[in-house]
């Protein structure tokens, strides 16, 4: 067989099954390097006589050139192969459906507090923010707990110094508002408080509380009972009722508890109210004389109501929440919820 033709039928067919480029660059030395076979063919033309040479060397540059294009083509199709396969492999599913990044929200108490707040601007009541820290004649002597009365001892959060306090009740901003402004005033003011209660379903001794309090001349009793019906009916809805019974506060006189229709049973009975149809809520009265004369006011002239509420407590009711360490302990299933 003519030694050309053998060399075209190895080279091509090497070329043909290289699987990759190492294995493509390996044919391509072995004929058309340095010292390939076919560059072996080249440098023998000189041996032969100068009638054979030109027919001989057309022929050997004639396979060169088809040797070289068929390895470029390979090269080619390898590498068309190659990124055909990465594709595969990199395939994305974009039907898949795509994860949503989680976004935080507010806290429910601090959206609670907020209602009940916005509730109040939208009666007419300026909020105000108060200080965590108070001294002891703000939490308590201005508002008529002497240091004797009993009621300290529920209220003796932590001590900073001799003198100041968490504060235990959100009451003593009654105070600082009515030290700097004169009446009419409609105040409501939020925030933290914090009392001396061991941690069960229903006490914590860090809470929330919001305080209202209006003070014009002729203020009455019925006012303050049409406030707070209108604050719960807007807050509970419009079918809501509240009661009002005697009860005692030192900064309040007469002083009431307030309870409101139980929201689960709409007044009917049941496991939340106790089966008396009434949730108890707040706290409320008649500003006492004896706090006006501590912020210079005379209690001949005005009279005032006020009321305090704890946020968390507002809360449970709403949403019948049964324990109120779940506002606290950072489950994200719990508090993703509101
Ligand atoms: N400060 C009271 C408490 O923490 C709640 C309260 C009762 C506030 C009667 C008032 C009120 O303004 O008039 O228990």
């Amino acid at each position: 067989m003519d030694p050309i033709e053998s060399l075209r039928t190895s080279a091509l067919a090497a070329t043909a099954a290289a699987e990759d480029n190492a294995a493509l660059e390996e044919v391509r030395v072995l004929y058309l390097g340095k010292k390939g076979k076919i560059t072996d063919l080249l440098k023998e033309l000189g041996t032969l006589s100068a009638e054979e040479r030109p027919a001989a060397g057309q022929k050997i540059n004639a396979l060169k050139d088809e040797v070289s294009s068929a390895l470029a083509q390979k090269k080619d199709s390898l590498s068309e192969a190659a990124y055909a396969s990465s594709l595969e492999k990199e395939r994305i599913d974009i039907t898949l459906p795509g994860r949503t990044p989680a976004t935080g929200n507010l806290h429910i108490i601090t959206k609670m507090q907020a209602e009940i707040v916005s509730v109040l601007e939208g009666m007419g009541f300026s909020p105000v923010e108060g200080m965590e820290l108070e001294d002891e004649y703000h939490n308590f002597e201005a508002l008529n707990i002497p240091s004797y009365h009993p009621s300290r001892d529920s209220h003796d959060s932590i001590y900073v110094s001799k003198d100041r306090l968490l504060r235990t009740h959100t009451s003593p901003m009654q105070i600082r508002v009515m030290e700097k402004i004169k009446p009419p005033l409609a105040i409501v003011s939020p925030g933290k408080t914090a009392r001396r209660d061991a941690v069960d379903a229903k006490h914590s001794p860090v809470f929330h509380q919001v305080e209202g309090f209006f003070v014009d001349e002729g203020v009455t009793f019925g006012h303050l009972k049409g406030c707070l019906e209108t604050f719960f009916q807007r807050l509970f809805g419009e079918k809501t009722k509240i009661r009002l019974r005697p009860d005692y506060f030192p900064f309040v006189e007469p002083g009431a508890e307030i309870s409101a229709t139980c929201v689960v049973c709409k007044g009917k009975g049941c496991r939340t109210c106790g089966n008396t149809g009434w949730i108890e809520l707040l706290g409320a009265g008649m500003i006492h004389p004896a706090v006006f004369e501590h912020v210079g006011y005379d209690p001949k002239k005005y009279t005032g109501f006020a009321f305090g509420m704890g946020v968390e407590r507002v809360a449970m009711i709403k949403y019948g929440i049964t324990d109120i360490r779940m506002f606290y302990e950072n489950d994200v299933e719990f508090l993703a919820q509101f």
